[in-house]
């Protein structure tokens, strides 16, 4: 395959604006610059989805599938994009979500808010007395049997895992990746710092700068992980970068070096709001009146800031923070919200 050959239909608007935070580079003293994915469309809520999805859905569309299952927190970002990117499709969309943020009864706020006026199918994986771990075997093991049910019914059903964390996903963001390097000719980008959960996002860019980065200048991802994550988890994303580069024809290959993850920032883990996440969603919004998330955007922010703060990231540094969106997290359940005022 070639990056022309895969299966893609068009959901976003790109390319997503990409601008320079002039005050908040004046206090930090980097050059810092915004990649807008939160406004990937086609809603308000856009976000770093809208990549994957472009390729997962094109890949659905080409095996013949009617209908897409996926999986996520009850407040999902990548659930509820799967939802508008199925209706765009014309598809039926089927969600597992877990109950990590438990609502109230008849109180659906954000993204499951969204889910139900796009007429999505919902089950609930309770988690009550079960790890993540388990409550992702089980949703898979009924998605499954659910897609075996469709069949018999002359349905065709595309599973999509979790983040949409696939090498056909990851695909589109090594080329949002590209899409950042042709944006800013005259600019050596030196980090990209953006929040990590599945991996997906990490995995395209840390595959892009290897692919794309300035003839001479490599640009290092910096990802900032949202919640816990095992060693073995890191070798996943690098087998995910190098299989994306595969499926685009590319012919680089990258390895844990290449990698540069953090598990510093998300305080007491997925969903709990931190005290330095709160600090730099205010921080941004006061100083440059743009809007980040209490589960990703804020945390990874809070890391951006810390290497400032601590040297990690040297004065005088071009800085990419790559916004992957979430920001309908802020009406969230105010347990996940935190206090922001
Ligand atoms: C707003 C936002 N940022 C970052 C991520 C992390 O992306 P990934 O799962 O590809 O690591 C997600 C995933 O759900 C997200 O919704």
């Amino acid at each position: 395959m070639t990056i022309n050959q895969l299966p893609k239909v068009a959901l976003g608007f790109f390319p997503t604006p990409v601008h320079k935070l002039q005050r908040l580079s004046d206090e930090l003293g980097v050059n810092l610059y915004l990649k807008r994915d939160d406004l990937t469309g086609p809603n308000l809520f856009g976000g770093n989805k809208i990549r994957k999805l472009e390729y997962l859905v094109g890949d659905a569309i080409a095996q013949g599938a009617d209908t897409l299952i996926t999986f996520g927190a009850t407040q999902s970002n990548h659930a509820m994009e799967t939802a508008v990117a199925a209706r765009q499709a014309g598809l039926d969309v089927i969600l597992y979500l877990e109950t990590i943020t438990p609502n109230q009864a008849g109180d659906d706020r954000a993204n499951i808010l969204v889910d139900k006026v796009l007429g999505a199918t919902i089950h609930y994986v309770s988690m009550v007395d079960r790890t993540e771990a388990e409550a992702d075997a089980i949703a898979m093991t009924q998605a499954e049997a659910e897609a075996a049910e469709l069949a018999k019914q002359g349905h065709k059903a595309y599973i999509i895992p979790v983040g949409g964390a696939t090498p056909t996903g990851s695909t589109g963001v090594v080329l949002g990746f590209k899409e950042l390097m042709d944006q800013l000719p005259d600019i050596n980008v030196d980090y990209v710092v953006h929040g990590s959960g599945t991996g997906g996002t990490a995995a395209g860019l840390i595959a892009g700068a290897k692919a794309f980065s300035k003839a001479g200048h490599p640009t290092q991802i910096l990802s900032m992980n949202v919640s816990p994550k095992p060693e073995e988890h890191y070798q996943k994303v690098v087998n995910l970068a190098n299989d994306a580069l595969h499926l685009l024809g590319l012919p680089q290959t990258v390895s844990l070096a290449d990698t540069h993850f953090d598990q510093s920032y998300f305080g007491e883990g997925y969903e709990i709001p931190s005290d330095s996440a709160t600090q730099a969603i205010k921080r941004l919004a006061q100083a440059e009146g743009i809007l980040t998330d209490p589960v990703y955007t804020g945390k990874a922010l809070a890391g951006l800031f810390d290497y400032v703060k601590t040297g990690k990231i040297a004065p005088g540094s071009n800085v990419v923070f790559w916004h992957t969106g979430g920001v309908s997290a802020l009406f969230a359940e105010p347990a996940m919200v935190g206090k922001l005022y």
